[in-house]
C-alpha cells in the first residue's frame, strides 16, 4: 500500500498517480477527524516553518492553508505582497531566494503566472506548494472538491460530473479535469464557445455548448466563476445573457439526477454563473468543500514533510 509521494513539490495534479491522489484522500479522512476535536492541533510539524506567499487575491485558500499549518503545530507565516519589497519591483525569484535564506521547509505559493510553481521548485531547497497558479493549475482545490464528492457519493468512478462556466481562464478546471479523469469519471465540460480553450477533448472529457445537455442525469454539478478580471475582450454578450443560456437555476438542477450535488470553488458571482437558491439551496455542498480544504490541505502538507528518503525522487 502506497504511504508516501513520489515528489517532493505539489506543482499540479498531472505528477500525481491515481494511488497518489487516493493516498491523500484517505490522509485527509484522519486529518478531517483532527478537525473534529476539542482541541484540534497535533505536532506533526513541529519545528517546520511553511511561509504563505500570495501574489493574487485569496480568502479560502490562503486562510485554509495556514488554519491546515497551525493545526499541524507548524511555525506558518504570511508574506503581506502589499507591504513587501515586491513593490519596490523585487522579482519573485529574487523574493524567493531571500525566502529561502531563511531555511523555511515549505513555501505555498498562488501567482498569477502559469509556471510560477515549476519556476521555484527548480530553484529552492523549500517544498513548493501551488495554491494556484495563473490558468495552469490548482491542484489543492480539485484534491478538496473529490474528497467531497467521495466524501457525498461514496466513490468517483462512474460518476457523471458536469462542469460549467469560465472554462478558459480557469485553473480549477484543469485540475479537475485531470484528477477526474485519473479516477474514471465521465467528466462534461459545458461553456460558450467563446470560453472553450483548445485541446479539452483530449483530455478525455465531453465538450458541449449545451448546458441541459451537460446537466441531464449528471451526479455532480461543478460550476466555475466568470472570471471577470482575467477577460480583456468581450466573451459574451452581457452578463444577464450569460446567465439566462449557461446560469445553474433550479429548472436545470432539475434535469440531474434527484441526488445530484452542486459545487463551486468560489467566491461565486451570484446571478451571473448560478443562481442565489441554487447556491444555498438543499443540493448546494459548496461550504462542506470550504470545510474539507482544511482537512486536504492538511493532508498534502503532511505528506510533502515525509522522511527525507521517502522524497528522493524529488523533480
Ligand atoms: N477557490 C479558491 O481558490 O478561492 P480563493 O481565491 O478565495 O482562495
Amino acid at each position: 500500500m502506497l504511504t508516501t509521494l513520489r515528489h517532493k513539490h505539489l506543482l499540479g495534479i498531472a505528477d500525481l498517480s491515481p494511488d497518489e491522489i487516493v493516498l491523500v484522500l484517505d490522509t485527509a479522512e484522519a486529518m478531517k477527524e483532527v478537525g473534529q476535536r476539542t482541541i484540534k492541533k497535533v505536532p506533526t510539524l513541529r519545528g517546520r516553518t511553511v511561509i504563505n506567499l500570495f501574489f493574487e487575491p485569496s480568502t479560502r485558500t490562503r486562510t485554509s492553508f495556514e488554519i491546515a499549518e497551525k493545526r499541524l503545530s507548524a511555525d506558518t507565516l504570511n508574506v503581506a505582497i502589499a507591504s513587501s519589497s515586491v513593490v519596490k519591483g523585487e522579482t519573485l525569484v529574487d523574493t524567493a531566494m531571500n525566502l529561502e535564506a531563511m531555511a523555511p521547509s515549505m513555501i505555498v505559493l498562488r501567482h498569477a503566472s502559469s509556471g510560477a510553481c515549476h519556476l521555484l521548485s527548480r530553484i529552492c531547497k523549500a517544498s513548493i506548494v501551488n495554491a494556484g497558479d495563473g490558468m495552469h493549475e490548482h491542484p489543492t482545490q480539485a484534491l478538496l472538491d473529490a474528497f467531497t464528492i467521495r466524501e457525498r457519493k461514496g466513490r468517483l468512478g462512474g460518476l457523471k460530473v458536469a462542469i460549467v462556466g469560465d472554462l478558459l481562464h480557469s485553473r480549477v478546471l484543469r485540475s479537475n479535469v485531470l484528477l477526474l479523469t485519473k479516477l474514471g469519471a465521465d467528466v462534461w465540460v459545458c461553456a460558450p464557445a467563446t470560453l472553450i480553450p483548445p485541446g479539452l477533448k483530449q483530455m478525455g472529457v465531453t465538450v458541449t455548448t449545451r448546458v441541459d445537455e451537460a446537466v441531464a442525469g449528471a451526479d455532480v454539478i461543478m460550476m466555475l466563476r466568470i472570471q471577470l478580471e482575467r477577460m480583456q475582450g468581450a466573451f459574451f454578450p452581457s452578463q444577464r445573457e450569460y446567465f439566462s443560456t449557461f446560469g445553474m437555476t433550479e429548472a436545470r438542477v432539475a434535469r440531474a439526477k434527484p441526488d445530484v450535488i452542486i459545487m463551486h470553488p468560489g467566491p461565486i458571482n451570484r446571478g451571473v454563473e448560478i443562481a442565489s437558491e441554487v447556491a444555498d439551496g438543499p443540493h448546494s455542498v459548496i461550504l462542506d468543500q470550504v470545510a474539507n480544504g482544511v482537512a486536504v490541505r492538511m493532508a498534502v502538507l503532511y505528506l510533502l514533510a515525509g522522511e527525507p528518503q521517502n522524497n528522493a525522487a524529488a523533480d
